[in-house]
């Protein structure tokens, strides 16, 4: 009872800058996942002491203006709002943000464009960033972001080059102390969110765990594929020309992997031609992506449609409540913090 106690304990210390700054029992964030992270998986999220973050993609901002409203009438606890930095109405998404008091903006997709901390902090609103190496994560927090985020390879959706476990070692000794950071991908279970916390890391963020969570509105099929694969089901896609940088996307293979080859074949043909520019030509890579996730999650082609998931899907077995997860994850962090203590 007494070690149990002292776990406790010793994850709400470990915990404690992730928890001031989000404001929720654990420093659990639900990374945003276009078509997924809605009102409903956001609000269970925040009211079970997890941390839920509304996935805008490619929303209009009148689309993200009744999002936040209907998450906001669903929650008792907060949440955040993920934008695109490449989003072309970016300023007037952080409008609505501000409108509805929305306490975290989470800034995905790439450097945070000229004067879009600013707009955000003015609001007074937290922002949070991605830091894909050292030296941007050392150049964000001099521009002054509230938190990080170090997302690796590992993870489900759009991905960077490098291993969580390598971002956690590079990142860590040296930002923990002026920033709080969540570190991201690949994480299934407990014991790596103590394993991070006893790093430096003041939190987490997970997403392909979450996926299935009774409270998703993922379809059934798209939680049936997560249910039945396994780690090495994930796989990042790949870069078939070189004249067109695409960013990878880890995803669970199924025809839709085979239907991006050709997609990226088609693109590249108009840039050959001259008939798109290369931002034009990248900004339709990103929409066929959101078209294919949404193809999967909302109608359930799992054959066409792309299944963004993480490595640890293989660790997902089961439909299970938000609350069943967290407790789960607090549990399991804690018996490894007793132990290694
Ligand atoms: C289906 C799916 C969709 C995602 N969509 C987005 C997104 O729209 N924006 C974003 O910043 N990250 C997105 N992500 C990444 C998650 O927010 C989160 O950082 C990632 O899932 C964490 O790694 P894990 O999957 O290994 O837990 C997505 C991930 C998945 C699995």
């Amino acid at each position: 009872m007494l070690a149990k106690a002292w776990a406790m304990t010793k994850i709400n210390d470990l915990m404690a800058r992730g928890t001031a700054l989000l404001g929720s029992e654990y420093a659990i964030l639900c990374g945003a996942m276009s078509w997924v992270s809605e009102r409903n998986l956001v609000s269970a999220i925040s009211n079970a002491g997890g941390f839920g973050v509304i996935a805008c993609g490619a929303m209009t901002p009148e689309l993200l203006d009744a999002e936040i409203a209907a998450t906001k009438a669903l929650a008792t606890k907060p949440f955040g709002v993920n934008l695109i930095t490449m989003h072309p109405q970016l300023f007037d998404l952080v409008d609505i943000c501000a409108k509805h008091g929305v306490g975290h903006v989470v800034l995905a997709g790439g450097l945070p464009p000229k004067g879009s901390l600013e707009a955000i902090k003015a609001s007074g609103a937290k922002v949070i960033c991605f830091a894909p190496t050292l030296a941007m994560g050392k150049k964000l927090v001099r521009s002054g972001v509230d938190a990080l985020v170090i997302e690796g390879m590992e993870a489900g959706g759009h991905i960077g080059p490098v291993s969580t476990s390598v971002l956690a070692q590079e990142i860590l000794p040296t930002l923990a102390d002026e920033v709080p950071v969540f570190v991201a991908g690949g994480i299934g279970r407990g014991e790596a969110i103590a394993g991070y916390l006893e790093m430096g890391a003041s939190g987490v963020q997970l997403g392909t765990r979450f996926v299935c969570a009774t409270e998703s509105i993922a379809h059934p099929n798209f939680k049936k594929a997560f249910i039945r694969a396994s780690a090495r089901d994930a796989v990042a896609s790949v870069q078939i020309d070189p004249r067109l940088p695409v960013i990878p996307v880890r995803a669970l293979k199924n025809a839709g992997t085979e239907e991006f080859t050709a997609k990226q074949r088609e693109v590249a043909n108009l840039l050959d031609g001259g008939n798109v520019d290369m931002i034009e030509a990248q900004l339709q890579i990103e929409h066929y992506w959101a078209g294919a996730l949404r193809r999967a999650v909302i109608d359930g082609d799992v054959e066409n449609g792309s299944l963004m998931a993480g490595q640890s899907v293989g660790m997902v077995t089961s439909e299970e409540s938000v609350g069943e997860i967290i407790a789960s994850l607090v549990q399991q962090a804690e018996a490894a913090l007793h132990t290694r203590g």
